[in-house]
């Protein structure tokens, strides 16, 4: 068998089951749908590609398929490149958006089908529908019909039908989208189970952020088509590459000025924070610090000590549940409302509209962007 090898980061030998190289889309639009995209997904691991409406990941995904041809670029599955072969004949599950289940056939059937159409030994096939409708815990729901079950147990016999050819690489395109939060997220929970245990290589398209983070080995934030930071969940929440991926991930407060080595200065006030690579002291920069790294108190001395200190008035205060957010304005930066999380239960009624209180954050959690286009 033909297999890709590849020298991982850490030295050891990494087999890379998907390998795109300067991979383009261009429908002929002003920018492509996908632009000069290049990543390895190494065998085995769940990637996730997560970006907003129209950023491209359907089409970086169909491509992967063999639905569309890149204009320019290649894509390897196996080593071996990408063909118009027949969708049966390629090692390839798909779960797409829109159920695609047959409404007439049973859930038992729906899930045979893909074996019927591989030529499978009949005498075989129940045995592995059995295994994958229990493998998405769906034993007792055989003979159901699609519109006699709920909408997360139509997705679990769209993802047993995917994975009963037990194919090498599963490709997922939002299939959660349309189910409620809950579900979703036990959904979430799920997949990552069922992909581990099969150990099948897994490419996920969504645009929920905390999906991406849940469920993935590897992410791929995609923005207008171009790959935009490429990394391990906690890497890209810690450390964004951009102002893009930092504005997409979480919630941050931003503020706008000129960098200087100590942070960045904003009229005449100094904020602390850290530069990060691509901007340089004197130029044009936006500052971005996450909500859950904003202290807040009721005074500085309460605050404890931290790099940075403001005063300020609590403009609002919404309940989330888990958390609070406090929107907090400052008289040394009227253009600013600072996003503020806090977590205590115990506390959640510290603070009304009109508080004065005091805030601030230490100069690693507030990173300092440049701010032209990457
Ligand atoms: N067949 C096509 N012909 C022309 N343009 C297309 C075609 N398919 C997609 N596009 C365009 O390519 C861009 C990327 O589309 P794509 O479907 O990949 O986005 P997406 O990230 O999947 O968005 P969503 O989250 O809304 O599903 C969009 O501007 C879209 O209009
Ligand atoms: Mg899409």
């Amino acid at each position: 068998m033909n297999k890709t090898k590849q020298q991982a980061a850490g030295g050891t030998d990494a087999e890379i089951a998907v390998s795109a190289r300067n991979v383009t889309m261009d429908f002929g639009a002003p920018i492509p749908a996908v632009d000069n995209a290049s990543f390895d997904v190494e065998k085995g691991s769940f990637l996730t590609i997560l970006g907003p409406s129209g950023s491209g990941k359907t089409t970086l995904l169909r491509m992967i398929a063999g639905f569309q041809t890149p204009t320019s670029g290649t894509i390897t599955i196996g080593g071996k490149p990408v063909d118009a072969a027949p969708a049966h004949r390629r090692s390839v599950g798909m779960v797409f958006q829109k159920l695609a289940l047959f409404p007439h056939m049973t859930a038992a059937e729906n899930v045979a089908f893909p074996l019927k159409m591989r030529r499978v030994n009949p005498a075989d096939i129940p045995g592995k529908v059995e295994t994958f409708l229990n493998l998405v815990k769906l034993d007792g729901y055989a003979d159901r019909r699609p519109h006699e079950l709920s909408g997360g147990q139509q997705q679990r016999v769209a993802i047993a039908r995917a994975l009963v050819f037990e194919p090498e690489l599963l490709l997922l395109d939002e299939p959660l989208a349309a189910l409620d939060r809950k579900l979703r997220e036990e959904m979430q929970l799920e997949f990552r189970r069922i992909q581990k245990e099969l150990g099948v290589t897994t490419i996920n398209v969504t645009h929920d952020q905390r999906e991406a983070l849940v469920v993935s080995d590897d992410i791929i934030v995609m923005d207008n088509g171009k790959i935009q930071q490429h990394a391990k969940p906690v890497g890209l929440y810690r450390a964004p590459n951009n102002l893009f991926v930092a504005g997409f991930i979480g919630i941050s407060t931003f503020m706008d000025g000129v960098a200087t080595n100590e942070g960045i200065k904003i009229g005449n006030d100094m904020l602390i924070g850290t530069l990060t690579k691509g901007v340089k002291a004197g130029e044009t920069a936006r500052g971005a610090v996450r909500a859950e790294q904003i202290r807040i108190a009721p005074s500085s001395d309460a605050l404890g000590s931290l790099d940075m200190m403001l005063e300020g008035q609590v403009e609002d205060v919404i309940f989330e549940g888990e958390r609070l957010t406090y929107v907090v304005a400052s008289d040394r930066l009227p253009d600013v409302k600072f996003q503020i999380y806090h977590h205590d239960p115990h506390e959640f009624d510290l603070f009304e509209p009109g508080a004065a209180v005091s805030f601030g954050w230490n100069g690693r959690d507030m990173k300092v962007f440049p701010c032209h286009p990457q």
